[in-house]
C-alpha cells in the first residue's frame, strides 16, 4: 500500500482490512508459563497454542483468511478424481505463472520430497542461495549434498543491502565448472530466504543465476513459498522494477524457471502446496509420485475446501495492499528494536522480525543453542512464541559433529492480517525488557536428540536454574498476573 500519511504524528503501518471474526487470547501468569515450557521440553514447537499469548512461531497455515476465501470454500467439489476444484486451481495458477502442468501436494515439504526423489542422486549437489530445513532433509535423506552460495553479505546481521538473499554468481559458475554439471541435481532459488532473516532476492539476480544454470543445462527450481514478500521487495527496492505491477513481476520471475513449487500454507494463505512444471515430459516423470505419496492427481492430499480458498488466496498474494502489510509491520518492529539497541537482522525482511541471538546472548556458546534459549526466555517473558532458526535447526554433519549455524536467529513471525499494531508494540516492549535482562538467560542441552529435523521433536533442558531466576525478575517488574 502507499504509506498512509498522518497529520499529527509520524506515519505508522496501517491495516488495510477490518476484523470480522476474532479468536480470544489468554495470557497465563508467568509462573504457569514456567511450568508449560518445562513440560514442552524447552522446545517452543511443543507448547500448546492455548498457553500462548502471541503466537509468532510461523506464518505457515496461520495467516488470516479473507471473507472471499472463506466463501469460496462453499463451492468445493468433492470428488476423488476429476474435482472441478482442481481444474479451477490449475487454471488460476496457469493464468498467474504461465505454466500449464501442475502437481498438487499436501504441503511444501511434500513437493520437496517429490523433487528430491526425481532429481537427487547420491553425492549429487543441490545448489541454492540458502537451504530450508525440510528441503535439505529430503535431499540429504537420499544421499545428496547441499551447496549454499548466498553472497557473503547475506550472512551479515546488520546491513542496509536491499537483497541479502542474492546468490553469488561468480561462485555459482565456478562451482558448476569445478563439480561438473552431471553432479548437480538442480539449482534451487528460495525467493525470500527463510533461515537468514526472510531476506529477498532480486529479479536481476534470479535472471542471471538461472541463465548460468541454463548454459550448463541444469534444471532451475524456484521455491515460491515466500514469494509474496519477495514480490513486494522487488517492487519497492529494485529500481528497474518499480513501474511494473506485481502480476507482471510474478510472470517475469516465473518465466525464468523450469519448476516452481510452493507451500500453500504461505503462498495462497491456506493449507496445501504444489509443483508447477513447464515441460510435459518432466511433468510425466514425476506424476506417478503424487498418487503414491500424496493422493490422487486432482487433490494431492489437500482438502478441496482449502484448494478453493487458496485459489482466491493466490490472487490476494499478488495484491499490493495485501502483501505490503507483513513487510511494513516487520520493518516497524525491526526499526523500533534497532533503535533500542537490540541486535536485529537488518534491513527488516519478510516473514518475521529476526533477532541475532548470537549477539543478544553473546555469553552463551553456540553449542548451548542461544537461539533456542532465547525462544524459551521470550515465552517466559510475555507468552510470546518465536521459532529458533539457528544451530538447533541444523542437522549434524555426516560424521556426527555439531554443525554450527551461520546465523543464530530467533524469528518472531508476523502471520499476515493477524496481529494489530498494539500487539506489535507489546512484543517490542517485552523484547526490550528481555534484552535489558539478557544476562539472566543461560543455555540449553539435549535430553532427547532426534536424528532428523531435531528441532521439531527434540527435548531439552536448561543448563542451570536460569528459567526460574528469569521468571522471578520478570514478576518483580510486571507483577504476578502477567
Ligand atoms: N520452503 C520454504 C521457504 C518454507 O518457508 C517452508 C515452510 C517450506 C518450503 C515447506 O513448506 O511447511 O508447507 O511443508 N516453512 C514453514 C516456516 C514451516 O515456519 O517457516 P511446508
Amino acid at each position: 500500500m502507499p504509506e498512509i500519511k498522518f497529520y499529527k504524528k509520524d506515519n505508522i503501518p496501517m491495516e488495510m482490512h477490518k476484523v470480522k471474526i476474532v479468536q480470544q487470547l489468554t495470557l497465563l501468569p508467568t509462573k504457569d508459563r514456567l511450568v508449560k515450557i518445562r513440560e514442552a521440553g524447552y522446545n517452543t514447537f511443543k507448547l500448546h497454542n492455548g498457553d500462548i499469548f502471541m503466537d509468532m512461531l510461523t506464518d505457515s497455515g496461520v495467516n488470516a483468511m479473507s471473507d472471499n476465501m472463506q466463501s469460496a470454500m462453499l463451492r468445493a467439489d468433492d470428488a476423488y478424481a476429476g474435482s472441478e476444484t482442481f481444474y479451477r486451481m490449475n487454471k488460476k495458477l496457469t493464468e498467474l505463472f504461465g505454466i500449464e502442468y501442475f502437481l498438487p501436494a499436501h504441503q511444501g515439504r511434500a513437493c520437496e520430497n517429490i523433487l528430491a526423489m526425481r532429481f537427487v542422486k547420491r553425492d549429487s549437489y543441490a545448489v541454492m542461495n540458502y537451504h530450508f530445513t525440510t528441503a535439505k532433509a529430503h535431499i540429504t535423506r537420499l544421499g545428496g549434498l547441499v551447496e549454499e552460495l548466498v553472497k557473503e553479505e547475506g550472512l551479515v546481521s546488520k546491513s542496509d543491502l536491499p537483497f541479502k538473499g542474492d546468490i553469488d554468481l561468480v561462485r555459482l559458475e565456478n562451482f558448476i565448472k569445478e563439480k561438473g554439471r552431471e553432479n548437480i541435481s538442480f539449482l534451487r532459488i528460495e525467493a525470500g530466504t527463510n533461515l537468514i532473516g526472510g531476506q529477498p532476492i532480486s529479479y536481476e539476480n534470479m535472471r542471471q543465476a538461472t541463465n548460468i544454470a541454463k548454459k550448463y543445462n541444469i534444471v532451475t527450481v524456484l521455491d515460491a513459498s515466500l514469494l509474496q514478500d519477495n514480490l513486494y521487495f522487488i517492487k519497492t527496492r529494485e529500481e528497474s522494477m518499480k513501474d511494473k505491477s506485481i502480476k507482471e513481476i510474478l510472470r517475469m520471475i516465473s518465466d525464468l524457471f523450469d519448476i516452481i513449487y510452493f507451500s500453500g500454507r504461505k503462498f495462497g494463505f491456506a493449507r496445501g502446496g504444489g509443483i508447477l512444471v513447464r515441460d510435459e515430459e518432466m511433468f510425466h516423470s514425476m506424476e506417478d509420485l503424487v498418487p503414491m505419496f500424496e493422493g490422487f492427481l486432482t487433490y494431492g492430499g489437500m482438502s478441496v475446501k482449502e484448494m478453493e480458498a487458496m485459489t482466491v488466496g493466490f490472487d490476494e498474494s499478488i495484491e499490493f495492499d495485501v502483501i505490503s502489510q507483513g513487510p511494513q509491520f516487520i520493518k516497524y518492529a525491526v526499526d523500533e528494536l534497532d533503535k533500542y539497541g537490540v541486535p536485529m537482522i537488518t534491513p527488516g525482511g519478510g516473514l518475521g522480525a529476526h533477532i541475532d541471538a548470537k549477539e543478544f546472548l553473546n555469553h552463551i556458546p553456540q553449542e548451548e543453542y542461544p537461539a533456542g534459549a532465547l525462544a524459551c526466555a521470550m515465552y517466559i517473558c510475555g507468552g510470546i512464541r518465536g521459532m529458533e532458526r539457528g544451530t538447533l535447526s541444523e542437522e549434524r554433519n555426516r560424521d556426527g559433529s555439531e554443525r554450527l549455524a551461520s546465523m543464530e536467529l530467533l524469528r518472531l513471525a508476523f502471520p499476515r492480517r493477524v496481529f494489530t499494531l498494539s500487539q506489535t508494540e507489546y512484543v517490542i516492549d517485552r523484547v526490550k525488557w528481555l534484552y535489558d535482562h539478557r544476562d539472566l538467560v543461560g543455555g540449553l542441552r539435549f535430553i532427547h536428540e532426534p536424528k532428523t529435523l531435531r528441532f521439531f521433536t527434540g527435548i531439552l533442558e536448561p543448563i542451570g536454574d536460569w528459567p526460574e531466576r528469569l521468571a522471578k525478575a520478570y514478576i518483580e517488574e510486571f507483577g504476578l498476573d502477567q
